[in-house]
């Protein structure tokens, strides 16, 4: 059942496409463009993640990531994706599977972020319906899960037009800009219909 890749950690891994955009793992060579998105976004980025490291935008730490991505990726763990545009192959985000839990659970969750200058454009949205068949078909996955703030409404947006539904509230869930914070809990599972873009 569990989708064992045989990659070293060079392994470029899936490509996810579809809805207009690209999903592949980082590599080293994305490092100046995504540093740059990232830092651009700093203010809009950061009070709905965990607190970023001094170093979280250098070269070097750039690489851990990778080779971390890398790594979760070769033993079904996590599979991290940044996010390009068709059209012109420009980084708008990146979206996370991971958690992935395997037996009885066949489960994993979503994490996400998009760069300032491409909010609410849709991006996120189609990042996330072409990462569904890879999900419940290639990884043979049943349940995705995903939580978010309760005052992040371009995230339940988001969940909620994707066809996830809310199915809790778990207090002090996630350590979010160094506070820990209750969340709201969403799934979707393999045969729930598709949301309403
Ligand atoms: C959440 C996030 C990834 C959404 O990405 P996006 O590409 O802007 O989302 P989309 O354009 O696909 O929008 C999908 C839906 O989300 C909701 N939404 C998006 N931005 C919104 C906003 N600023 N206010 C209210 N709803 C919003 C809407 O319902 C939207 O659908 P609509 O445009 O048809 O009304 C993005 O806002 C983001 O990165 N936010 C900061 C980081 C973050 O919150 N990460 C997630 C932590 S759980």
């Amino acid at each position: 059942m569990a989708f064992f890749r045989s990659a070293s950690l060079t392994d470029p891994g899936p490509t996810v496409s579809g809805h207009g955009v690209l999903l592949r793992a980082p590599q080293m060579t994305d490092h100046a463009e995504w540093a740059g998105l990232r830092e651009e976004s700093r203010d809009f980025l950061t009070p709905w993640e965990p607190v970023w490291p001094a170093d979280d935008l250098t070269r070097a730490s750039f690489r851990r990531r990778v080779r971390r991505y890398a790594e979760d990726q070769r033993t079904d763990q996590a599979y991290a994706f940044l996010i390009f545009r068709d059209t012109d192959g420009a980084l708008v985000g990146g979206l996370t599977l991971a958690n992935i839990r395997r037996g009885v659970a066949q489960a994993g969750s979503i994490g996400y972020w998009i760069g300032e200058r491409f909010k609410r454009q849709g991006y996120m949205t189609r990042a996330v319906q072409a990462l569904i068949p890879f999900a419940f078909e290639t990884l043979r996955l049943h349940r995705l899960e995903a939580a978010c703030l309760p005052s992040n409404n371009a995230s339940i947006g988001l969940l909620e037009k994707t066809g996830f539904r809310r199915e809790g509230y778990a207090r002090e869930y996630l350590c979010i800009n160094g506070v820990w914070a209750d969340h709201l809990l969403y799934a979707r599972l393999k045969h729930d219909p598709p949301g309403t873009p």
